[in-house]
């Protein structure tokens, strides 16, 4: 397409506000207009469909989705990937993915840094964290919360630092924990951001064991597990920041704890560095089977972080009033169908009512919200007590966080996954 295209405002837009301003338009022709110069897209074979606000015939949002992309992409070869000073790389979802997501779920374009206005600030990424649940994000099916919009910024939690405050208490230099996204810089007001101080000692900490992944480990655990001495404790994804933290608990307040965990390695990490008593390999054969050997007293608390065929095992141990937090099913997360096989729904039913199994899902900041200043206390004294081991799993380059997180949601992370998206190996930031 080798056209001239658009103004320099207009390639700076976000593709929202573009598709925004085009279907609120009552002339989409102008808009095209700001925002391709010269070229004649009816004869490049773009497609007008019904605009919505309008009703009248104009250029599909998708193919303008597309076109997007295609000017304001970082294209192989690229010598400037890395971050800079002045422009903002951002990953946004160009497609929702059928099953896992793929390269073209995200593409990472370049936009300019954004400005802070009055109490505002603004934040450069230094850490962005990639969890599981972002699976549900890229998806329009019905949730908890709302799906990124196509062509909006991956969104995530980020520590970053800030380079420019007029916000009260906030100056430059200062580290914080915010939600930037996938992108180098963001705008704040303040908003749910946490101050970490202008050196903090481990500051991607606060994404992982001081952060979301362990308070939700902790309270998960002690408010729904309640698992008392000398109970036996399951927990699968064992060596992430979830499984890791749920199983050292476990271990503190006096039970048997029994993981299960991805490859021979991630076991022996969990029993000879986190002290589980015990973890079974899911990839090899008989898990049902090893598990019960593993667990001859039953099961008491299973903590539910995977779903598939764990929880297939599990189920049949389970003691009588056993206790199962329902965190995450991610062996479903890519999911595009049920599993085949018999319909287990009334089995599971059926052990529910005659085991009295108690199994509450929940979603950690809607339903322990109010607990983390509580465990926020109680984590960091086990932290700097040594009682709690923690693993960080960190990825160089904001570039490559889309394979990162395929990579995530196929066990390929060994730990908490990290992108470092502005420091690199061997600068200490
Ligand atoms: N409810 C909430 O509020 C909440 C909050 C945070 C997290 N979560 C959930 O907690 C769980 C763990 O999160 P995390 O951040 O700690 O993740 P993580 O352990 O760092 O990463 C996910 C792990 O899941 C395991 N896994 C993936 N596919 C699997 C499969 N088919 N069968 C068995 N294991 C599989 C892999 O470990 P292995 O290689 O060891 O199998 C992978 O490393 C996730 O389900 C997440 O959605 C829920």
């Amino acid at each position: 397409m080798g056209h001239k295209i658009g103004t320099e405002r207009s390639q700076s837009l976000l593709l929202p506000e573009l598709v925004e301003d085009y279907v609120g338009e009552n002339n989409p022709v102008r808009f095209i207009d700001a925002f391709v110069d010269g070229l004649d897209l009816d004869a490049l074979g773009f497609k007008r469909v019904k605009a919505k606000a309008t009703g009248r015939p104009a250029y599909d949002p998708a193919d303008m989705l597309k076109l997007y992309i295609y000017f304001n992409s970082v294209k192989t070869g690229d010598n400037d990937v890395a971050q800079t000073d002045d422009v903002n790389r951002q990953l946004i979802l160009a497609e929702r993915p059928n099953g896992e997501p793929t390269a073209d779920t995200l593409t990472l374009v370049k936009g300019d840094k954004p400005e802070a206005g009055a109490n505002e600030m603004l934040l450069r990424t230094e850490f962005l964290s990639l969890d599981p649940y972002m699976r549900g994000r890229m998806s329009s099916a019905k949730s908890y919360a709302a799906p990124v919009e196509i062509g909006q910024v991956m969104e995530g939690r980020t520590v970053a630092q800030v380079v420019t405050s007029t916000l009260d208490g906030f100056e430059a230099g200062d580290w914080v924990l915010s939600s930037n996204g996938w992108q180098d810089y963001a705008v704040s007001d303040g908003e749910n951001v946490m101050a970490l101080g202008q050196s903090p000692e481990r500051p991607s900490w606060s994404l992982g064991i001081l952060g979301m992944p362990g308070f939700t480990a902790w309270a998960g655990l002690t408010r729904i597990g309640e698992p008392q001495a000398g109970e036996t404790l399951v927990v699968a994804a064992a060596t992430g920041p979830v499984g890791g933290t749920v199983g050292q608990i476990g271990k503190m307040m006096g039970c048997r704890v029994v993981g299960v965990a991805g490859g021979p390695e991630k076991c022996a990490y969990a029993v000879e560095e986190l002290g589980f008593d015990a973890c079974l390999d899911h990839k090899t054969a008989d898990l049902a089977e090893r598990l019960a050997d593993a667990c001859t007293d039953g099961i008491d608390v299973y903590f539910e972080n995977v779903g598939g065929k764990v929880l297939d095992a599990v189920i049949p141990l389970l003691n009588p009033n056993a206790r199962i937090p329902v965190c995450g099913i991610i062996s479903q997360y890519n999911a595009t169908a049920l599993p085949e096989g018999p319909d287990r729904m009334n089995w599971l039913m059926g052990h529910i009512l005659r085991k009295k199994l108690k199994m509450q899902g929940f979603i950690i900041g809607d339903t322990f919200g109010h607990l983390y200043p509580e465990f926020a206390k109680e984590m960091q004294g086990w932290v700097e007590d040594d009682k709690i081991k923690y693993r960080e799993d960190i990825v160089d380059g904001l570039e490559n966080a889309p394979r990162a997180f395929i990579g995530l949601l196929r066990g390929e992370n060994f730990g908490k996954r990290v992108i470092r998206v502005g420091g690199r190996a061997g600068d200490d930031r």
